[in-house]
């Protein structure tokens, strides 16, 4: 916005629907030491809290667009009380909407205005950090003038989304940190084994019905191995074996049935394996 407003020299407005029901957000207003505590929620007063934020954000946003010297404002509104899917989650508010409501509520163009107004009006330009209803500036209650505890909000969640961004850096930096053989967490199996040959070789893969079985499989395939799927499932494995001669036409892979958690079957699988005449190379 910043970079839109420099570049079409045109007043850049940001507009945070707020709520008159700022005024029934909880007594101290914010409950930082409570921001996500359930058992202190209440649906009136978390609506409240939320609503009461949008004036505080817009006005502190003005504040620091104002510093930095850029073309744009931030301001909040109240859009009417209006008759909306809003009130779906309540069953009584529900129920006043779509009978009395209707007649006595704005209607959703009504509702629209104060947000149009805002954003678009020319006696708007250069207004900033204002909270309007009814196309017109109106004043919040005395928590949603206050600048200190605009301020406290804004270094709140900075704490917040830096700390979410730290996490962030620290889990790419991870993924992206090559280790002593050149490669990292965020390495695949392809990349791990580029330019290998693996010909004559022959590998026991069990598990390769599905998951990293299938993919090691794949991959172990595509490098020249001699694949033997060693699994229970023999009808997921047929499908597994489908793909792969499909997308590798050479590759040189079979089923086998193995169930583990059976001795008699690991011993058939281990003489039918031995009278095939492969060799064993790899065992996974
Ligand atoms: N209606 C009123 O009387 C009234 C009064 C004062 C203030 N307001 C404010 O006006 C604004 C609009 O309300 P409305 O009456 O038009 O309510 P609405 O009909 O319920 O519309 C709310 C819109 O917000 C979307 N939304 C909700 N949670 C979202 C999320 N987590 N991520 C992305 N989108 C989300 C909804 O999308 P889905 O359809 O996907 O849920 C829906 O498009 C709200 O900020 C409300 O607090 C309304």
């Amino acid at each position: 916005m910043k970079k839109t407003a420099q570049k079409s020299s045109r007043e850049g407005r940001i507009v945070n629907v707020s709520s008159e029901a700022h005024r029934f957000a909880y007594s101290e207003g914010i409950r930082f030491d409570k921001i996500n505590d359930e058992s202190a929620y209440n649906s009136f007063g978390a609506y409240g809290q939320s609503k009461l934020a949008n004036i505080l954000h817009a006005k502190e946003l003005a504040k620091h667009l104002k510093e930095d010297g850029v073309n744009i404002t931030a301001n909040s509104l109240h859009p009417g009380s209006i008759v909306t899917n809003l009130f779906r989650y309540n069953g009584i508010l529900r129920g006043f909407c779509n009978t009395v409501g209707k007649l006595v509520l704005k209607n959703i163009p009504q509702g629209a205005a104060t947000t149009c107004y805002v954003a678009l009006h020319p006696q708007v330009q250069g207004v900033s950090g204002e909270y309007f209803s009814d196309s017109n500036i109106y004043k919040p209650n005395s928590q949603g003038q206050n600048m200190e505890l605009a301020k406290k909000l804004w270094d709140f969640s900075m704490n917040l989304f830096e700390a979410q961004i730290e996490g962030e850096r620290e889990r790419m930096w991870r993924l992206s940190s090559k280790g002593a053989s050149g490669f990292s967490s965020s390495s695949t199996a392809e990349e791990v084994t580029q330019g290998i040959d693996g010909s004559g070789l022959t590998a026991i893969v069990t598990g390769a019905s599905s998951g990293i079985g299938t993919e090691t499989a794949r991959v172990l395939a595509s490098r020249g191995v001699h694949v033997v799927m060693a699994v229970r499932n023999m009808a997921a494995c047929r499908e597994v074996k489908k793909a792969i001669v499909k997308e590798i036409p050479n590759a040189k892979v079979q089923a086998m049935e193995l169930d583990l958690s059976s001795l008699a079957s690991v011993r058939k699988f281990a003489s039918e394996f031995k009278s095939s005449g492969l060799p064993l190379n790899i065992l996974m």
